[in-house]
């Protein structure tokens, strides 16, 4: 098996070596270059890779259109239905997921696409010889859009590159990636702070907390959050767990003021607007064991600042102290919200692509205006 940066070349060393050296042709552009890559002519994006290629536009429509679309959904489920009929889409997940897979499944549902999944790469021709390259051409043959997840840190640049060379460049959507990003979660989270805070992210105090090193969801949302005014960030982990370099440059390059807290969480508590939990991804290595510093604790929902919330991606594991889970209607728990949250950021992100997101906002206008007419 001929392996490189976690993607598999297929299993001959000569066409290998000869698609490595086209793939690092294309990853070796600059990041403006890459940017206008996953553009069209009208500098739309129309591949979901990377946070860094979100502008606060982008994500405004997104969580206007996901708001729009929970609203038509529950009273006109036929209107949202009919939108995609004409579309589908592949769900390629190379590894496990419980939301993101299910809450694409039921976005794409809502929206009335026709889709199929593969979830065990074995059942795959991969099993075969054939390179990760010709798989995704060949699954670009049959749909509309590729939904994918892949331990690899640069499969979303891979895939690009492999829509790039086709002549069927289909939009795709990058589910997880490795170590690196985690892009439609971070829309999901910016979301969900969105509503909270309607609309007002500036100014604001955020607490990254566990495997920040190797958290997806934590490099991608904070990128988000980077674009607003007057950040601070605090990255609360113990040291081998510390926030990766290039995150923290991003950062600081945008005026993001950084803190590093290795100690433990309580000091953090009283002083943030969002506390964004995450469990060790020992997938990446290592035991898995969390440090108790790092535990969020019952009595911390106590300390927090009056409007804070607490999130988490999910899945969790003990990094959350179990009791909170039984606490009904407290408003600052999010981390279940979110989930539901994600199916409908993902409704805005596929309408975004396939450009029906201005129907789905005009529709729910229109219907916010029979409901209260104005006078
Ligand atoms: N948050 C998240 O990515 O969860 P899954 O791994 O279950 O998709």
């Amino acid at each position: 098996m001929v392996d490189w940066n976690g993607i598999y070349w297929g299993e001959s060393g000569s066409v290998a070596e000869y698609d490595k050296k086209k793939f690092e042709e294309f990853a070796a552009q600059t990041s403006e270059e890459l940017f206008r890559a996953c553009c069209d002519n009208n500098g739309r994006l129309k591949h979901i890779i990377r946070a860094e290629h979100f502008n606060l536009e982008f994500i405004r429509t997104i969580c206007e259109t996901a708001e729009a679309a929970r609203g038509v959904a529950k009273m006109e489920d036929k209107f949202m239905k009919g939108l995609l009929t004409s579309k589908s889409v592949l769900n390629y997940f190379h590894q496990p997921s419980s939301r993101t897979f299910l809450s694409f499944s039921m976005a794409e549902a809502h929206l009335g696409m026709r889709r199929e999944e593969i979830r065990d790469i074995k059942t795959s021709s991969s099993s075969k010889g054939e390179s990760e390259k010709d798989s995704l051409r060949t699954d670009s043959s049959y749909f509309d859009a590729i939904v994918c997840r892949h331990p690899s840190d640069i499969y979303d640049l891979f895939a690009v590159w492999v829509m790039k060379t086709s002549n069927r460049e289909l939009p795709f959507i990058n589910a997880g990636s490795g170590k690196s990003e985690h892009p439609t979660q971070a829309l999901l989270d910016y979301y969900t702070d969105w509503r909270w805070f309607k609309g007002d992210l500036d100014h604001k105090v955020i607490a990254y907390v566990g495997d920040c090193k190797r958290g997806r969801t934590i490099h991608s949302g904070a990128k988000l959050l980077a674009l607003h005014k007057d950040m601070k960030v605090y990255f609360v982990a113990p040291p081998e767990l510390q926030i990766d370099e290039e995150t923290e440059r991003y950062l600081l390059d945008r005026e993001v003021k950084v803190i590093k807290e290795t100690h433990g969480l309580a000091q953090v508590v009283p002083l943030v607007d969002k506390i964004y939990m995450t469990r060790i991804q020992n997938e990446h290595g290592g035991t898995g064991e969390y440090d108790p510093n790092f535990i969020f604790r019952k009595k911390f929902l106590g300390m927090m600042r009056p409007q804070a919330i607490l999130e988490h991606p999910m899945p969790k594991r003990e990094e959350i102290d179990p009791e909170i889970d039984y606490i009904k209607n407290d408003p600052a728990i999010k981390y279940w919200e979110e989930q539901r949250n994600g199916m409908w950021t993902r409704v805005a992100i596929l309408a975004y692509l396939f450009d029906v997101d201005v129907d789905i906002r005009r529709r729910y206008e229109k219907i916010k205006e029979i409901a209260e007419p104005k006078t």
